[in-house]
């Protein structure tokens, strides 16, 4: 069985990892615009590197919790893809095989001229720091105001799975919230979240089954219910 599993903020927030809408969340003490957008990086370099080398730096601390590890164990039973809106490793570390990052990688950075120059990079990043083109490294991350490249790879997923399991997001940036519309009509779609807000293109299916409560506990549920599938 084909299964696309899309996952946000909300399935590393029980590893340590702030979401960030939630109260306490990240938008709530740094200006998005300011640090996660094109128009930010072009206003106050600095500011944005600081932001990302503590995130990077954060990634050291945390480990994958139970939610990645049984995301992992689905692997051995179907050919699922991971494709996360999340810039941390956690999914990798949980040992899931095939992982499309919509929004980038905390742990890549690349030239400032082109998406073709991208490196390995596990420490802070600093003005200076130049790619091999000459020209300056910034986080391989995607920030507003910028395309999302790696949509293309991952709409085909979607649209040729049986189902579709939603972990932890808001469902309200796009163009990734939007990725559930390319759903068959009758694949099954089960969103897990602490506070599910279904969007519209998630209220239409009529084969959506909403799994509310922390990823931890949802998500190694919904495994164990659907590993066997389609086996005889
Ligand atoms: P949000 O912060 O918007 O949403 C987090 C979701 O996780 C919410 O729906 C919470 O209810 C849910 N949640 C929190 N704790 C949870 C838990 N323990 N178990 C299950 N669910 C939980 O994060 P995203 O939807 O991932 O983009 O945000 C999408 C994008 O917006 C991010 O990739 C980032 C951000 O701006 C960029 O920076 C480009």
């Amino acid at each position: 069985m084909k299964i696309s599993v899309l996952t946000g903020a909300g399935i590393s927030a029980e590893s340590g990892i702030k979401t960030f809408r939630d109260s306490g969340g990240l938008w709530e003490d740094h200006d998005v615009m300011e640090v996660a957008s094109i128009q930010g990086w072009h206003k106050n370099q600095s500011l944005v590197l600081d932001f990302y080398n503590k995130r990077r730096m954060q990634l050291k601390d945390v480990v994958p919790n139970l939610a990645h590890k049984a995301l992992a164990e689905l692997d051995k039973y179907h050919d699922v893809t991971i494709i996360t809106q999340n810039v941390d490793d956690l999914h990798e570390r949980g040992g899931s095989k095939n992982i499309i990052h919509l929004h980038g990688e905390l742990n890549k950075v690349r030239s400032v001229a082109t998406h073709r120059l991208v490196y390995d990079w596990d420490k802070d990043l600093q003005l200076g720091d130049m790619a091999e083109d000459g020209h300056q490294l910034r986080p391989h991350i995607v920030w507003f105001g910028e395309a999302v490249p790696m949509l293309d790879e991952a709409i085909p997923h979607i649209e040729n799975s049986d189902k579709l399991i939603i972990i932890g997001t808001s469902m309200q940036v796009y163009p990734a919230a939007g990725l559930c519309g390319y759903a068959k009509e009758q694949s099954e779609i089960y969103y897990c979240d602490l506070d599910p807000q279904p969007n519209h293109e998630l209220t239409r299916n009529k084969k959506l089954e909403i799994l509310k409560g922390p990823a931890t506990e949802q998500v190694p549920l919904l495994v164990e219910r659907i590993k066997k599938e389609g086996f005889s």
